[in-house]
């Protein structure tokens, strides 16, 4: 039987990690609670080690399992991405993954609306206007921005979080649309193809999980067939951009706006962006209600703890 550590690469907070220290095992924590480790670091932390809990800041690739040992058995990811994590990797050394899904879907969805109302609205333009203190009056004009009912939102992804997007966005009068293969209308939401979903579309939020297949599925073709007024929303991953095509339809004023909250060179931001006023930007938080996080933390723990234990894990990626 295995008896190494478990690595966890942040405090995860006073309840998950009480559930940890009362599970007897040795535990290992990265001592600074909003940094990540070292590459250097993490790989001394699992060398050894029989689980790791870890955030989506750490690459858990075929290095680092090595440098763990044989002995590693679990790779608990306190997110319900997992594309830091080499999964077949993982698998090829029995080392099993988990996730967090389910407790940060209505977290996630809210901050897609957020920055869509933010963004349509001109609520942080405004804010910001305000604070220079520049004189003012209410006007006819003054910060028009666009109205959500009769837009319509098209969903890039459309799982969990997609469907919880569509939910709220149909309470704002919205008509939803979701990509997917084949012309279908199911539960209120039309299916179309990509490419024609960017077309139609006044709204376009992704949801996609980020693969090989998926990154830049939005390139500069695509933003090209997007409307003039069209306006993105980004809470899944970066690289489903590409993000200098972005910054140039932005910059040209070809699309309207983006709200982004994820990066494609997190946590680097496209130096284009932060000169621009159509955009709206938040630092990767699309989780980050207290309640979600700590629901992601336990749900985290509680997997990790299980394989250690022999048990099946709530829910694993790689089974
Ligand atoms: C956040 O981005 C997550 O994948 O949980």
């Amino acid at each position: 039987m295995p008896t190494g550590h478990l690595y966890i690469t942040r405090d995860l907070g006073p309840e998950p990690m009480r559930i940890l220290r009362n599970s007897g095992r040795e535990l290992v924590v990265h001592p600074h609670r909003d940094l990540p480790p070292t590459r250097h670091d993490l790989l001394n932390g699992v060398s050894g080690a029989a689980g790791i809990i870890t955030l989506l800041t750490e690459v858990m690739n075929a290095e680092l399992f090595d440098r763990a040992g044989p002995q590693l058995q679990v790779v608990s990811a306190v997110s319900v991405g997992t594309d830091n994590v080499d999964i077949e990797a993982a698998r090829s050394r029995g080392i099993t993954v988990t996730n967090t899904p389910d407790v940060l879907t209505d977290a996630t969805a809210d901050l897609a609306m957020g920055l869509l109302l933010a963004l349509n609205r001109r609520i942080v333009e405004a804010d910001a206007f305000l604070r220079r203190g520049e004189s003012w009056s209410w006007g006819p004009r003054v910060f028009l921005g666009r109205d959500l009912a009769g837009e319509v939102l098209g969903v890039v992804g459309y799982g969990r979080i997609g469907e919880a997007v569509a939910k709220r966005a149909r309470a704002f009068g919205m008509r939803v649309i979701a990509a997917g293969s084949a012309p279908t209308a199911s539960g209120g939401v039309e299916r179309m193809p990509l490419s024609q979903l960017l077309a139609t579309a006044d709204v376009i939020s992704l949801h996609a999980p980020l693969t090989a297949q998926t990154r830049h599925l939005i390139d500069a073709e695509g933003i090209a067939t997007m409307k003039p007024g069209a306006v993105i929303i980004n809470t899944a991953r970066g690289q489903l951009i590409d993000e200098d095509a972005l910054v140039q339809a932005l910059k040209a004023k070809r699309i309207r706006g983006a709200g982004l909250d994820v990066f494609e060179n997190e946590p680097l931001i496209h130096p284009g962006l932060l000169e621009l006023d159509n955009v709206v930007l938040t630092p990767h938080i699309g989780s980050a209600g207290e309640q979600t996080r700590t629901g992601m933390a336990l749900l985290a723990v509680k997997n990790a703890l299980a394989v250690l234990d022999g048990r099946p894990p709530v829910t694993p990626v790689n089974g």
